[in-house]
C-alpha cells in the first residue's frame, strides 16, 4: 500500500492548476448510459474513482476510452450495447457513487440491478432516498441479496419531494426523469454545482430540464436522448484543499483554473480566520503572511460551507489562535482525522457532531493513518506544517480524488514524496 513521505515547513509559492470536479464527472460519466450515441467527456480528472467508473461500465457492455483521442484528461463513452445493466458487488463496494447509474439503467433498459452500497467510513449513507424516488416514478423495486432491482416498462412522470438534501440522489433521478413519460417535477433538490453541471449535460443531450440551480427541478421526458460534448466543471474541493495548503504554510499560492463562483462560503470563512485571498473569476490568490485566529464551522448542504471541506478546515484551525468549533451537520461520523490530528499534537475534543479545536498547537510529524478520501487530505495539510517527517499510510484513499496530488504539492514547494510497496525483484523471496 503506498505511503507518502512529507518533511513539514515549506511556504507553498507558485501556481498549482485545479482538475476537473470528480463529483461532476462520476454522474456526467453515468448519463452516458441514457443513450446510444457517444458522450465526449472533457476534464476529467485522472483519479480512482474515474478508472473504477470505467470498469463498472465497461462491464455492462459500454465502450469507454479514457485518453480518448490521446486527450489524457477526455473519454468517450458509448452505451450502444448494454449487455448486463448491473453493477456488481465487487465494484460498487469500493465506490458508492456507484448508485448514480441506477436511475439511468432502470430509465434507458427498464431494468437495473445495483449492489447496495456497503457501510462507509463517514456514515450510513444510505439509498432510500434514491429508491423511494424511483418507486414515485413508477418502477418496481426489490431488494434481496445485497442487491436492489429496479423494473418498469417505461418509467412516469411524478412529484418527487426529497426528505432530505440528497446530491447522488437528486442526480440519480434527474437522470431517471429525463427518460420518464410526461412532467415530473423535483422538489428540495441539492443546488450543488455538480448537480448543475450535469444537468447541463443532459440538456446537451437533448433532455428538457428546467430550474438548474435551485431546490426545484422541472423535467418533461423525452422518448430519446442523443450524443453530446461537455466540459466538466473544475474541483472547488480540490481548490479549496490548496487554498488552505497556502494559507497553513504561510505560503503565496496562485490557484488557477477554479470557479471561483462555487467557493464563496469558503472564502468568508477563510478571510474571518484572517487569511489574505485575492479571487478573480478563475484562479484565487492566497497570502499566508497574516496570524490566523479561530472560527466557528457548520457544515450545510451548497451553497453553505461543504462537508468536503471539513477535515482540511480543521487542520487549519489546529494552526488558529484561539478556539473553533466545527459542526458536522451532514454526515454522522466525519471527525476520523481528528484521531490523527491529535496524535501530531493537534488540541481536538469531541462532542458526537461537534469538535472544539483550541490553537496555535505545533504539530510534530508522525507516522499516521488516512481513513476516507477528505480525512487523508486534512493529514497532508498538517503534515506540511508539522515539524519534522510525516509518514501518511493508506493513500489509496486520496488517490480517489486528487489527481497527481504529490506532483502538484512538489510543483509549488512541498517536500512530499510517494513510497510504494516495493515489488520484489524476480526470483527473490518475497519479503
Ligand atoms: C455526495 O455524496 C458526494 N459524493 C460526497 O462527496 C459529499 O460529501 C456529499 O454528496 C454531501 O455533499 C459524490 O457526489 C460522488 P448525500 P452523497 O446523498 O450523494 C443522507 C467526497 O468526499 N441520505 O448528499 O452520497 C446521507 O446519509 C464525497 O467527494 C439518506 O439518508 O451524499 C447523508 O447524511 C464524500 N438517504 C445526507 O443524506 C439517501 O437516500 C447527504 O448525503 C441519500 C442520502
Amino acid at each position: 500500500m503506498d505511503k507518502f513521505v512529507i518533511r513539514g515547513g515549506n511556504p507553498l509559492l507558485g501556481t498549482v492548476h485545479v482538475s476537473g470536479a470528480k463529483n461532476a464527472a462520476l454522474p456526467c460519466i453515468a448519463a452516458a448510459l441514457l443513450t446510444e450515441d457517444p458522450v465526449i467527456l472533457e476534464n476529467i480528472p485522472q483519479v480512482r474513482d474515474i478508472e473504477t467508473t470505467r470498469k463498472l461500465l465497461s462491464a455492462m457492455g459500454a465502450e469507454v476510452e479514457l485518453g480518448y483521442g490521446r486527450a489524457q484528461h477526455r473519454t468517450s463513452i458509448c452505451a450502444k450495447k448494454l449487455a448486463s445493466p448491473e453493477a456488481s458487488y465487487e465494484l460498487v463496494k469500493t465506490m458508492r457513487a456507484s448508485t448514480l447509474v441506477l436511475g439511468p439503467l432502470v430509465a434507458r433498459c427498464g431494468h437495473a440491478r445495483v449492489s447496495l452500497p456497503g457501510g462507509c467510513a463517514i456514515g450510513a449513507r444510505p439509498i432510500d432516498l434514491h429508491i423511494k424516488g424511483l418507486e414515485q416514478l413508477g418502477a418496481k423495486i426489490t431488494q434481496e441479496h445485497g442487491y436492489v432491482e429496479a423494473r418498469t416498462d417505461r418509467l412516469k412522470g411524478a412529484e418527487i419531494v426529497f426528505d432530505k438534501i440528497t446530491v447522488t440522489g437528486t442526480e440519480d433521478l434527474l437522470m431517471a426523469a429525463t427518460l420518464a413519460e410526461g412532467v415530473t417535477v423535483m422538489r428540495n433538490c441539492a443546488r450543488e454545482p455538480e448537480v448543475s453541471d450535469l444537468a447541463d449535460l443532459l440538456n446537451k443531450m437533448g433532455a428538457k430540464i428546467d430550474g438548474i440551480g435551485t431546490s426545484t427541478l422541472r423535467i418533461q421526458g423525452v422518448e430519446k436522448l442523443r450524443g453530446a460534448k461537455h466540459r466538466i466543471i473544475p474541483d472547488r474541493i480540490e481548490a479549496g484543499t490548496f487554498i488552505i495548503a497556502g494559507a497553513l504554510t504561510g505560503g503565496d499560492l496562485n490557484v488557477a483554473g477554479c470557479d471561483t463562483k462555487h467557493l464563496d462560503a469558503l472564502l468568508d470563512k477563510l478571510r474571518e480566520v484572517g487569511v489574505k485571498i485575492v479571487s478573480n473569476g478563475n484562479s484565487v490568490r492566497v497570502m499566508g503572511d497574516n496570524p490566523l485566529k479561530g472560527a466557528d464551522i457548520t457544515t450545510e448542504e451548497y451553497p453553505g460551507f461543504p462537508t468536503d471541506m471539513q477535515a482540511q478546515f480543521m487542520a487549519l484551525a489546529t494552526q488558529a489562535e484561539g478556539t473553533s468549533v466545527i459542526t458536522e451537520n451532514i454526515f454522522e461520523n466525519r471527525f476520523m482525522h481528528a484521531q490523527e490530528l491529535l496524535r501530531m499534537g493537534a488540541n481536538i475534543k469531541i462532542e458526537g457532531r461537534r469538535a472544539t479545536i483550541k490553537g496555535k498547537s505545533p504539530l510534530s510529524a508522525a507516522a499516521v493513518l488516512a481513513s476516507d478520501l477528505r480525512a487523508s487530505a486534512s493529514l497532508v495539510l498538517a503534515a506540511l506544517v508539522a515539524d519534522g517527517e510525516t509518514i501518511i499510510d493508506r493513500v489509496y484513499h486520496i488517490d480517489r480524488g486528487y489527481e497527481n496530488i504529490e506532483e502538484k504539492l512538489r510543483g509549488v514547494g512541498a517536500q512530499i514524496k510517494r513510497i510504494g510497496e516495493m515489488l520484489p525483484k524476480r526470483g527473490t523471496a518475497s519479503a
